[in-house]
């Protein structure tokens, strides 16, 4: 063999192989440049090392970064363009001894004939297309740019260039995963329904199933775990889309009102029923009909809802003929109705009827995993968008009493107590009481309750102790003893 190799020195090779070998464990382009240029430096002993990208839609280089070997180095580095250009024409490795780079020196001939600039420059590829340009500049130990140096570049060039293809391949790779991954949690199986955990995959597969078909569909859960959500997708993803749904809320409505709008009256049936009307049942034809709460329905109310779900009739208040419906029912609970069915609080035929599908929604506690995606999906469109790594662990740990509707509220506040662009751990703030004492007090435990209370008064005498003692006839000794069990003070 002779050409390349007999003008290559045997420290180069033995250099080739560690070089190579140093490439293997850079992770990132960053790395990776700033080794290849402090070795390169070190190896032919420039005082500039620089990397430029290149644009092959404009041909032209772009400095990214320079080091230099004398931090001392008054002078501002100049490059040559025409050897830039060079290198990416030729595709390979440029020795230049270049005195017109710089019109500072090349107006004064004795500082010319002090700084000859020797460059050394190759090119970075990848898949084949030049991606970028290292370059090496010495005006003092210029004596070691030789062609020698230039034929070892050559060789090297490849090596470096496919150890940067990889981490780019990698880097490309890396974007592309987490594209999909958002895109995944963007656009879940059900529309607006954010978690992509066992539990709620699950669950929305379940949806979309039962969806299609006619079938009524009980939903359970615990407050606030999106059951409402849950009714309107059903509605949403069926043949019945089209077709107007309604929300009616069955807790605590008096039994005749909610009769009447359920059903319809005919006039005069009560006083001001000043006209016929119909009901929901019959303005929502073709569509469907979520009645939350289900569990609270009078005994009345049962039975004619009963009727519904058998016979597809209906009879408006006060009024005997038999009217035709088609409503599809969706019903929604956070009581256990079997509970409600030994106690003889609720039909048993109407519990078959409404349970034919049951869809349990998943605590948010269970499914701790969904809870960075609904943090995004809550702080898309706030202005503070952002939120610490503890910020975030904290949610994740927390218990979750009231779900993904406590979820949400507790970042609709951080979001005005952000004092920058980023939620911190102290924006976030846990009230361990009712979160809603209206609704729940009713399921309250009595400790609850207790907490509630107290909570409030301390609240109401801006966290005076005694005052509050006083106002709840009890000893300030007990009061500060509960205060410190739960961590008030
Ligand atoms: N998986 C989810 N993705 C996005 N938002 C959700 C999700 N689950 C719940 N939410 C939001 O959380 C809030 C509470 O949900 P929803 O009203 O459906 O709960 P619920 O179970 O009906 O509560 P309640 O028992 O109090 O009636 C709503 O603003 C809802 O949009
Ligand atoms: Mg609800």
């Amino acid at each position: 063999m002779n050409g390349i190799f007999d003008q290559i020195e045997q420290h180069h090779l033995e250099l080739l192989r560690s070089l190579s070998q140093s490439l293997a464990d850079k992770t990132t382009e960053t790395d990776l440049l700033g080794h290849l240029l402090r070795e390169l430096i070190k190896l032919t002993g420039a005082e500039v090392g620089a990397f430029f990208s290149w644009d092959q839609e404009t041909q032209s280089a772009t400095l990214q970064s320079v080091l230099q070997s004398h931090s001392n180095s008054a002078a501002e580095p100049s490059f040559s363009q025409s050897v830039l250009n060079q290198v990416a024409e030729t595709g390979t490795a440029v020795l230049s001894f270049d005195t017109n780079s710089d019109d500072r020196y090349s107006k004064q001939r004795s500082v010319i004939l002090n700084n000859i600039q020797a460059i050394l420059a190759f090119p970075l590829l990848n898949r084949q297309s030049i991606y970028g340009i290292l370059y090496l500049d010495s005006r003092v130990q210029r004596g070691q740019f030789t062609e020698a140096s230039r034929q070892f570049l050559t060789l090297f060039s490849p090596i470096a260039s496919l150890a940067l293809e990889q981490i780019l391949d990698r880097v490309k790779i890396e974007n592309e995963n987490r594209l999909l991954r958002a895109e995944r949690d963007e656009n879940p199986i059900v529309p607006g329904m954010i978690g992509s955990s066992p539990a709620m995959k699950k669950m929305q597969k379940m949806i979309v199933k039962v969806a299609r078909t006619e079938a009524s569909v009980l939903i359970t859960g615990e407050n606030g775990t999106g059951k409402d959500l849950v009714a309107r997708a059903i509605h949403q993803l069926s043949l019945r889309a089209d077709m107007p749904y309604f929300a009616q809320y069955i807790g605590s409505i008096p039994p005749t009102i909610l009769d009447s709008e359920l059903f319809g009256h005919m006039k005069g049936t009560f006083t001001g029923a000043l006209q016929d009307r119909p009901g929901l049942f019959e303005a929502m034809d073709g569509g469907t009909l979520f009645l939350d709460e289900i569990g609270d329905l009078s005994p009345e109310l049962q039975t004619k809802l009963l009727r519904v779900l058998q016979n597809k009739e209906i009879k408006r208040l006060g009024e005997n003929t038999i009217r035709k419906v088609d409503v599809r029912i969706l019903a929604a609970t956070n009581h256990d109705l079997t509970e409600l069915i030994r106690d003889g609080k609720f039909r048993q035929d109407l519990y078959y009827r409404l349970n034919v599908v049951k869809i349990q929604v998943p605590p948010l506690r269970e499914r701790a995993e969904d809870i960075p995606a609904l943090v995004n999906h809550f702080l898309k469109d706030e202005p503070v968008s952002a939120i610490s790594r503890q910020a975030l662990r904290r949610l994740m740990q927390y218990s979750w009493p009231g779900n993904v509707r406590e979820l949400e509220n507790i970042l609709k506040r951080a979001v005005i107590m952000a004092a920058n662009q980023q939620i911190e751990l102290d924006d976030l703030s846990f009230e361990n009481v009712l979160q809603n004492p209206a609704a729940s007090l009713a399921e309250a435990t009595l400790e609850e309750i207790k907490q509630y209370f107290i909570r409030e008064r301390l609240d109401r005498f801006n966290g005076n102790k005694s005052q509050t003692a006083r106002s709840l006839d009890i000893s300030l000794r007990s009061l500060q003893q509960k205060c410190s069990e739960e961590g008030w003070t």
